[in-house]
């Protein structure tokens, strides 16, 4: 990996391929987790995958690619999850989602584009269906320096 703070924990089976584009903070947890990171995946502080989630951050080209399906040319698109995430089972990320600070995303989840800060999102494509208590959540951050 490019960078990994301290207090990783990898509790499940977790795979990176790509790892020279993976940047992960403090306190990052893996309860299972597929990273392909070679188009950049960054991972802030306070992460937490359930298991079976999978983030990608290359396509292939498949619109100019040199063969069928596709041929070795990608196209990279970084993602990038900010602090205190909570990815829950199954959850997906795909190339170039930006996943705003306090994000939940439930079982089963597809995210894509920008996820904004605090939401509860669910379903393929991820909806917002709640934020995050702000009051709980600052009162939180402030007690254990989290953001
Ligand atoms: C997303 C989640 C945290 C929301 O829990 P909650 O705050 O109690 O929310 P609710 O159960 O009230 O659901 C809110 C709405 O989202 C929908 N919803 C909840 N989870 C969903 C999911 N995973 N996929 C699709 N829709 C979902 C509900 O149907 C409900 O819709 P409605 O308002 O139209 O009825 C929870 O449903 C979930 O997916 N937890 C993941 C569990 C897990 O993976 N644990 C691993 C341990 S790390």
């Amino acid at each position: 990996m490019a960078v990994c703070g301290p207090k990783l924990r990898i509790n499940g089976p977790s795979v990176i391929y790509g790892g020279e584009g993976v940047r992960l903070g403090t306190n990052v947890s893996f309860n299972g987790i597929f990273i392909s990171g070679a188009g950049g995946v960054t991972i802030g502080d306070n992460f937490h995958s359930a298991r079976n989630v999978r983030i990608f951050s290359v396509n292939h080209d498949y619109d100019h690619g040199s063969a069928l399906p596709y041929g070795p040319e990608v196209v990279s698109r970084p993602v990038v999850i900010e602090n205190n995430v909570w990815l829950a089972d199954g959850v997906i990320v795909c190339p170039g989602a930006r996943v705003g600070e306090g994000v939940v995303a439930g079982a089963g989840a597809v995210l894509r584009g920008q996820i904004p800060a605090f939401a509860v999102v669910v379903g393929n494509p991820a909806q917002v269906v709640r934020y995050r208590d702000r009051e709980h959540y600052e009162m939180l951050s402030n007690r254990d320096g989290l953001t």
